[in-house]
């Protein structure tokens, strides 16, 4: 297969693609640290020549909910996020059969759609936990290779002599003085397995982000979704003190607005 690895400098991804026989280029803005078949430039310029399947690990730096905060707070230019997600539009659309997308937790799964499959590299014999997304097209699930103890979990911190009985999951929305209910989690450290207690985690973070996200919706439209409101006949346009979003606004695009 002609394999193209966007948005890769190392070159680890291409060797193992070539290990195994297979046509493999890399391709970053940046040299690669390896020597092998690199194209250093935009992928966007190699996109189109008829490649079978393409791995992208595109910049996650505007769309990781772990750095969102700084634009949510208006520290940082609302528009680099949008330009990170045009990108990752562009390699969703490739004219490629077979496309892998990988990112960290990110605003790709409300603003463009959910990830297909979330993995850790705990899976596959390295001792890290990370959720790290990945968006499918025409491609199977991959399959957890070798599951190992991953570091700084509550069984390794139990190791260590480190009682953890509970965690609180919870979140804050911008612009408005409250947030989500907090979910308390018991850990029960002698009987249960990391995944269970992943499952049981990663159900809590789903419920406090459809929470937040209604927290939202319900107080974050901007002034074309509050005079469309008016035009509704809701009063001034809000509720409780707050401007629903209006979820076919053509300024905010239902998005909503920084408060
Ligand atoms: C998160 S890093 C991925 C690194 C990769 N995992 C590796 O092992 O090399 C994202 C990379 O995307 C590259 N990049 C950003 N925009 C690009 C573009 N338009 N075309 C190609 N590469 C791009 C950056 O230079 C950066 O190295």
């Amino acid at each position: 297969m002609r394999v193209l690895v966007a948005c890769e400098y190392s070159g680890i991804v291409r060797d193992c693609f070539a290990s195994l026989g297979h046509d493999a280029m890399s391709c970053d803005l940046l040299p690669t640290e390896s020597d092998g078949p690199h194209y250093q430039g935009n992928v966007i310029d190699i996109i189109n020549l008829g490649w079978d399947l393409m791995i992208a690990h595109p910049p996650c730096t505007y769309l990781s909910v772990s750095g969102m905060h700084w634009t949510v707070r208006g520290l940082r230019d609302p528009q680099l996020t949008e330009d990170a997600l045009n990108f990752v539009r562009s390699l969703m659309d490739a004219p490629i059969k077979r496309i892998c997308i990988e990112n960290p937790v990110s605003i790709i799964s409300s603003r463009i759609r959910k990830s297909d499959q979330v993995i850790h590299p705990y899976q596959f014999g390295h001792d890290a936990s990370k959720s790290t997304c990945l968006w499918l097209k025409n491609l199977p699930l991959l399959r957890p290779t070798q599951f190992v103890e991953p570091l700084g979990t509550w069984k390794d911190l139990d190791q260590k002599g480190v009682l953890i009985t509970a965690l609180l999951v919870g979140s804050i929305v911008e612009g408005v003085d409250y947030g989500t209910d907090d979910i308390e989690l018991e850990i029960d450290q002698l009987d249960e397995e990391p995944e269970a207690f992943n499952k049981r985690f990663y159900a809590a973070v789903d419920e406090v982000e459809a929470q937040a996200l209604s927290i939202w919706n319900d107080t974050h439209g901007c002034d074309v979704c509050q005079a469309h409101w008016v035009e509704e006949g809701f009063g001034d346009g809000t509720l409780d003190g707050a401007v629903p979003v209006w979820k076919d606004c053509p300024d905010c695009q239902g998005h909503g607005t920084v408060i």
